[in-house]
């Protein structure tokens, strides 16, 4: 969601085939067509939001050199008309002007692990079996469900999704099934076989770091039945036993070169090419894992939401990943279980809308006993280490197990009040939440930071996100107040609700196209692209401000009673990630341990106080009715 967020910074834009829109006909492709394309937002209206986003995170001083700096680029004839024409020539010509630069910018061409850097997880509550049968039971149900998901996306009968009373773009649900990244010297790529002549009929499941390929149809093309799957999940449990396994998914989690420079050693070998492509094909990956470390129930969620970023580390479950896949599902021994997916090919709420699905299929009763009919054996994916390869695994275990260490992150469940709360004060939920992870950093920090909430653009054909920019001079006025002991109560509530009624003008903005974030970027690409030096606004210190997003905040809203976690985007910074339900709000705050100013517990506890004080404050200062 938001490793992009530091990640805008700039990299040339290059040559690079796009995930191309799948080719589909029918309902899919009519509803897409549709859809209005992505507009470029007025010159002169970026201009202006942008000094307004910079007033409450710089200095009085920074800002006046600024001003001077959009002055001149703004200029009637200037550098900034210049790159805008060019933008609006872009977007005349393509199906999306942002979407693939957007995804060389944000991920292809980011060079941190994809693990805690990029790929977010979900935590899922913890189901109720404790063993080896209750661990292959419900993973065999999840697949049956996910199958029955994928039926929705191959027959187009998936229904549209709507924000705001407007028809979605459903692309993202097309991309997230039998596809995977392949990493790339300087750039990686995507690769997506759904759409293939022969599309794949099998998942890999992983256990005890030994991958299998598991065909989940039948020879008439049915998907195979919970018992069905049940059983061949068995086999494949008890031909994986042995627990001395080099952990070869390692290799997944590190830096993109170094894993682009292994990888082409990897798949020199013919056997172990044939088991790379075959993961890669894969609809998607079941990972069986050993059970977590035990803890008290006050540490489970974070211990279980570490597990799905990292998977615990090269002596736990690291190892038991493919972290390049789309979609991951996670289903440990002890009852713990989740996923974690590969961020490029889409956000949280297609992945999340999915594990509804998924989690929903699984509660229903089996009915109907299904006749067995012998199965062929999984296939055994096998891998020849060679020293070199044991080499390059022995790096990543230890860059990995680094990461491990430094990820701070913390699980927590709100139980005061959900989103029915600021729905009776007739305040958006989001907007109040986002206030107060305002208030939280501010009683924290003194000040405010640039602050990362997505914001859909799915409104738009292939649209992804753009930034919501939460800390404003509204929501910096009343931070400020709310501690102010000489501000009497009433003028801080107004405070209050100005901020929020801000906050969700600017969410307004943001999904209907004309966000500031998103289209400096494409200013700042089309100088880049049209070789002419980098404009002094996109140098400035102030803008590396701008882009420095101490707080990355993401709502991802679900039926499930889950929780959506992503480490942060900046080494000094916070990853906030939240799902509002009705009565409760389950949060996943993230940090790095090395950094001493961050910590991520500290944190929730100011957000939970913070949205506390703010309900008191709103209770005992009712608005006017005049
Ligand atoms: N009074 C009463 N109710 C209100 C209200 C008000 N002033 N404002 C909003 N509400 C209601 C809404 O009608 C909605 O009702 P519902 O629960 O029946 O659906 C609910 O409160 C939630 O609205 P709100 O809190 O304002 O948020 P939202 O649903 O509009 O979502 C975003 C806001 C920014 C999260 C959303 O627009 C978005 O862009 N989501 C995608 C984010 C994303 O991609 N994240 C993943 C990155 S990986």
């Amino acid at each position: 969601m938001l490793a992009w967020a530091a990640r805008t910074m700039a990299r040339p834009s290059g040559m690079l085939k796009p995930v191309a829109l799948r080719k589909l006909t029918g309902r899919y492709l009519a509803h897409q067509q549709e859809l209005p394309a992505l507009p470029v937002p007025p010159l002169q209206q970026t201009l202006d939001h942008y000094l307004l986003a910079l007033q409450p995170i710089i200095s009085e001083e920074e800002l006046s050199h600024t001003r001077a700096l959009v002055e001149e680029f703004r200029k009637p004839g200037g550098v900034g008309e210049r790159l805008q024409k060019g933008l609006e020539r872009r977007a005349r010509k393509q199906e999306n002007w942002l979407s693939d630069w957007w995804l060389k910018t944000a991920y292809l061409e980011y060079r941190l692990p994809v693990v805690v850097h990029s790929s977010p997880g979900v935590v899922l509550p913890k189901q109720d079996f404790q063993d080896r049968q209750g661990q292959l039971r419900f993973a065999a149900k999840l697949i049956e469900g996910a199958l029955d998901f994928k039926t929705m996306i191959d027959n187009e009968t998936l229904p549209v999704e709507y924000l705001g009373g407007k028809p979605l773009c459903m692309n993202q649900y097309y991309q997230i099934l039998s596809s995977c990244r392949i990493p790339g010297p300087k750039r990686d790529s995507v690769v997506n076989y759904a759409r293939g002549k022969k599309p794949p009929t099998h998942i890999t499941v992983v256990h005890n770091f030994q991958f299998f390929e598991l065909d989940v149809y039948a020879s008439d093309g049915t998907p195979l039945t919970t018992d069905q799957i049940f059983i061949q999940l068995e086999k494949i449990w008890n031909t994986s036993l042995q627990t001395n396994k080099e952990p070869i998914g390692i290799l997944t989690t590190n830096h993109r070169n170094s894993w682009a420079h292994a990888y082409n050693n990897l798949i020199k070998d013919k056997t172990n090419k044939e088991s790379v492509r075959s993961i890669e094909k894969s609809i998607f990956t079941v990972c069986l894992d050993a059970p977590i470390p035990r803890v008290s129930d006050d540490i489970y969620r974070s211990r279980v939401a570490a597990q799905m970023l990292h998977g615990g580390g090269s002596r736990w479950n690291s190892g038991n990943r493919w972290f390049d896949k789309t979609l991951q599902f996670i289903v440990a021994e002890d009852g713990s279980c989740g996923l974690v997916y590969e961020h490029a090919p889409a956000e949280g709420p297609p992945i999340v809308a999915l594990l509804d699905h998924v989690v929903e299929y699984t509660k229903k009763p089996e009915l109907v006993r299904t006749p067995m009919v012998p199965l062929p054996m999984p296939k055994k994916l096998r891998f020849n280490i060679t020293p070199e390869i044991k080499d390059d695994i022995e790096k990543a275990k230890r860059n990995l197990n680094i990461m491990v260490q430094d990820l701070d992150i913390t699980a927590v469940v709100f139980h005061h009040f959900g989103k029915n709360f600021p729905k009776s004060q007739k305040i958006s939920p989001d907007a109040f939440i986002q206030i107060a992870l305002q208030l939280a950093y501010y009683r924290m920090y003194k000040e405010a930071c640039a602050t990362y909430e997505s914001a859909s653009l799915r409104m738009f054909r292939l649209g992804r996100t753009d930034t919501i920019r939460s800390a404003s001079v509204d929501s910096l006025k009343f931070t400020k107040a709310m501690d102010d002991t000489g501000k009497p109560d009433p003028e801080k509530a107004e405070l209050l609700r100005r901020a929020t009624q801000a906050h969700r003008a600017y969410t307004d903005m943001a999904i209907t196209g004309n966000a500031i974030d998103r289209h400096l970027l494409g200013l700042k690409l089309q100088a880049i692209q049209d070789l002419v030096s980098m404009p002094e606004l996109f140098m400035d210190t102030a803008y590396a401000v701008a882009m420095h997003f101490n707080l990355s905040t993401s709502q991802v809203p679900a039926k499930t009673d889950c929780v959506m976690c992503f480490g942060p985007v900046v080494p000094d910074g916070y990853g906030v990630c939240y799902n509002p339900m009705a009565d409760h709000i389950n949060f996943a705050i993230s940090a790095f341990n090395s950094c001493a100013e961050t910590n991520a517990a500290r944190m929730a506890h100011y957000l939970q106080k913070a949205l506390l004080d703010m309900r008191q404050l709103l209770q005992e200062n009712p608005k006017s009715k005049l």
